[in-house]
């Protein structure tokens, strides 16, 4: 599905350290000599920053709504990034992807996490990740961590949070060969370390 590259994306609670271990993965990957392609959701293209910046920055906006601005971002940075890079070869590290809105709007929006991923994989035409890193954190961990700046999604309550981080690790548990779960309150370079011994055991590092 994803011809000669390799997909790999990062997924997990706000203030769960994604960002640290992706920049950690990168520079493992480029100094086995990778083709590295590395981009974030919301966000990646153009459209997708303006989106991003009306979805976590703007005024309210429905649960459904919300849902379709986060698919629109998706649909534009597949086509746009990630398949002309998986095309030629390369390994794509997304920060977020579709997991991202099957928890966020299917779990902690509550609008259900089929019809959520449905629509999701309708605007990736079925892209699918050859890998999934789940960096895990409890809800209290990540508001901690995040401190007082807070977006549309950060600030809602701990139990939103705590709906989200159950649905990652629900997906995460029914397809094992696909998802890598990480506990994201343990030492960043012990994380990185599982990271590389997983893409080591996939043949790419
Ligand atoms: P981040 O890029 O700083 O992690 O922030 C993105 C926020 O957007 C984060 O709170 C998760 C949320 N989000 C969704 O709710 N649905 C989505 O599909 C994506 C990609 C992100």
């Amino acid at each position: 599905m994803t011809d000669s590259g390799y997909f790999i994306a990062f997924e997990g609670g706000d203030g769960a350290g994604k960002s640290t271990q992706v920049g950690h993965l990168v520079a493992a990957l480029e100094a086995a000599g990778r083709e590295v392609v590395v981009t974030r959701q919301p966000g990646g293209t153009a459209l997708g920053a303006a989106l991003r910046n009306l979805v976590l920055h703007g005024e309210h906006i429905t649960a459904r709504a919300e849902a379709l601005v986060f698919a629109a971002d998706k649909a534009q940075h597949v086509e746009e990034v990630i398949l002309p890079s998986l095309r030629r070869g390369a390994v794509v590290v997304t920060d977020r992807y579709v997991d991202s809105s099957v928890a966020y709007q299917g779990a902690g929006r509550a609008l259900g996490a089929q019809e959520v991923a449905d629509l999701q994989s309708w605007a990736v035409a079925g892209l699918t990740p050859d890998l999934t890193v789940v960096v895990d954190v409890d809800p209290a961990t990540g508001r901690q961590r995040r401190g007082d700046t807070h977006d549309r999604m950060e600030s809602e309550a701990d139990g939103f949070h705590a709906a989200v981080r159950e649905h990652f690790l629900t997906m995460a548990k029914g397809e094992p060969a696909r998802y890598l779960v990480v506990d994201g309150s343990a030492p960043a370079e012990e994380i990185a370390a599982q990271v590389r011994e997983r893409l080591e055991q996939e043949g790419l590092l």
